[in-house]
């Protein structure tokens, strides 16, 4: 890296997380988006005091679709979907041996099948993002290779994949493998064309990465994750 970009990195680093965050990141008043949640017939199963956010309990495949039709696109949507991996396997968990079974949503229908589910949500979520808006997509290597073949099969532009490092992974039982500590995130914006938002700046200042690599240690808080922003 030379002088000048180090200068441009250093200028672009706001004092304090205050004032990057200074522009209000809901732009709804006070339950706007309660009383708009519930005019297109959706009631929410949790709402803020303020009503600046809202939780949705429900199939996503159906939700996003009912919301884009009331004029609720999204501009962020994260999804950390199921990873198919209750299929009567046992993992460790404060040093006994259980069970990995956590529902039937888990529960593998087979490499074609688990992938047309995923191209399925997939499809949901970018057809319903606002125009310029990006998906973040969390998972293991059991399904994050058929996330981001699916969202390429459905146009999307991959921007990044950002790792997920666990510091403290469950212990490696089988001892037959190296032990799983991370995961990766893809983030995607829905085609090659639209303009996506990135504030580097930001990204410096609130979860103190160096220089905003893909690969990074970061300490963040316990409310690093925005489900949708509307
Ligand atoms: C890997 S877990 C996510 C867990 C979550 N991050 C948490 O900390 O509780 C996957 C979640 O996807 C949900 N899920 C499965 N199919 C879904 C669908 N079609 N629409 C919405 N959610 C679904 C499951 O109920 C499960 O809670």
């Amino acid at each position: 890296m030379n002088t000048t970009q180090v200068d441009r990195i250093a200028s672009a680093s706001p004092a304090s997380l205050d004032e990057c965050c200074a522009q209000p990141v809901v732009s709804h008043t006070s339950n706007d988006l309660v009383d708009t949640v519930q005019a297109i017939g959706i009631k929410p199963f949790f709402a803020s005091k303020r009503g600046d956010f809202v939780l949705l309990e429900g199939d996503c495949r159906q939700l996003l679709p009912h919301l884009a039709s009331g004029g609720l696109r999204p501009n962020t949507i994260f999804a950390d979907p199921p990873y198919h991996l209750s299929n009567n396997g046992i993992t460790c968990q404060n040093g006994r041996m259980v069970s990995v079974n956590k529902g039937k949503w888990d529960t593998s229908a087979g490499v074609h099948a688990d992938h047309e589910f995923i191209v399925l949500w997939l499809d949901e979520c970018l057809k319903s993002l606002a125009k310029g808006g990006c998906i973040w997509v969390s998972g293991t290597q059991h399904v994050i290779f058929s996330v981001g073949y699916g969202l390429q099969e459905l146009g999307a532009k991959i921007l990044n994949t950002v790792v997920w490092e666990k510091p403290a992974p469950p212990p490696n039982l089988a001892c037959r493998y190296f032990t799983h500590s991370h995961e990766l995130v893809i983030w995607a914006k829905r085609n090659e064309k639209e303009k996506h938002a990135f504030n580097y700046a930001c990204v410096l200042s609130s979860a103190r990465l160096k220089l905003a690599k893909m690969v990074d240690r970061a300490r963040v808080g316990d409310r690093l994750l925005l489900i949708a922003e509307f």
